[in-house]
């Protein structure tokens, strides 16, 4: 902790208990037999629970991503669809995500839903959803988004807030009374699954792991994992 400039006031006592922060985990067990042979239905059986249990934010996911120099990133991103088995987000090409999906599609999702005590984590392959599919989610959304998508230059530097004020009322002028198109740069991408992993915390830091991996004849495999 030495080192550590303009601590807030009561920093180091808290800083200092945080390794005493820890959860015992037990709501539920999950095994073999309940998982079933095809994760990508089990994920949404896990995921119609999640919504059930009403959890806030219940379709934000963490994506990793790796750049064309080997450096990972991770954001959060939103799930907007399951179609058949990939799983679709949106966001804009241009972005540093964009550009690290271009330089390597393989990619990593994860939800996380504490209130439950699971973790699911997905390996797979990212690729742009067809244009008519995102044009499609595109105008299922509110204008605001839409001239969002057109504002933002995501992950660029810019000098202050003002430039995205301004952009903002440019567009929304430029496309008054008009239907305001999708623009080239903002779109979907599906993530083909090869791995899942399914995570229950158990009692005693035993969780439960059950992995899914795809063999070269695209059949899921299923495995458990030490915790
Ligand atoms: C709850 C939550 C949901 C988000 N959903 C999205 C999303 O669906 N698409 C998106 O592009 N960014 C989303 N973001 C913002 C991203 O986390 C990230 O800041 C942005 O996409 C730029 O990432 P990048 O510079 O790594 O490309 C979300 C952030 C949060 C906290």
């Amino acid at each position: 902790m030495a080192g550590i400039k303009n601590r807030p006031v009561g920093a180091d006592a808290v800083l200092k208990d945080i390794a005493d922060i820890r959860t015992e985990y037990q709501m539920a067990a999950l095994d073999e037999v309940t998982v079933g042979d095809d994760p990508v239905a089990f994920f949404t059986q896990w995921f119609i629970e999640a919504q059930k249990a009403e959890l806030s934010e219940v379709n934000a996911m963490t994506l990793a991503t790796v750049n064309a120099d080997n450096i990972p990133h991770a954001r959060v991103v939103l799930l907007k669809g399951l179609e058949g088995e990939e799983f679709v987000f949106y966001t804009n090409y241009d972005s540093a995500k964009g550009r690290d999906i271009a330089a390597n599609p393989n990619v990593c999702l994860m939800f996380f839903w504490k209130e439950l005590e699971r973790q699911v984590r997905i390996q797979g392959i990212a690729g742009k959803i067809a244009a008519e599919k995102s044009d499609e989610y595109f105008h299922s959304r509110p204008d605001g988004g839409k001239i969002g998508a057109w504002t933002s230059p995501q992950s660029s530097v810019i000098p202050d807030r003002n430039v995205l004020d301004e952009r903002y009322l440019q567009y929304e002028k430029e496309f008054a009374n008009k239907r305001i198109p999708r623009p080239e740069h903002w779109g979907g991408y599906g993530v083909k699954p090869v791995s899942i992993e399914f995570w229950q915390g158990r009692i005693s830091r035993l969780h439960d792991r059950i992995l899914f991996k795809k063999n070269e004849e695209g059949v899921w495999k299923k495995m458990r994992l030490a915790p």
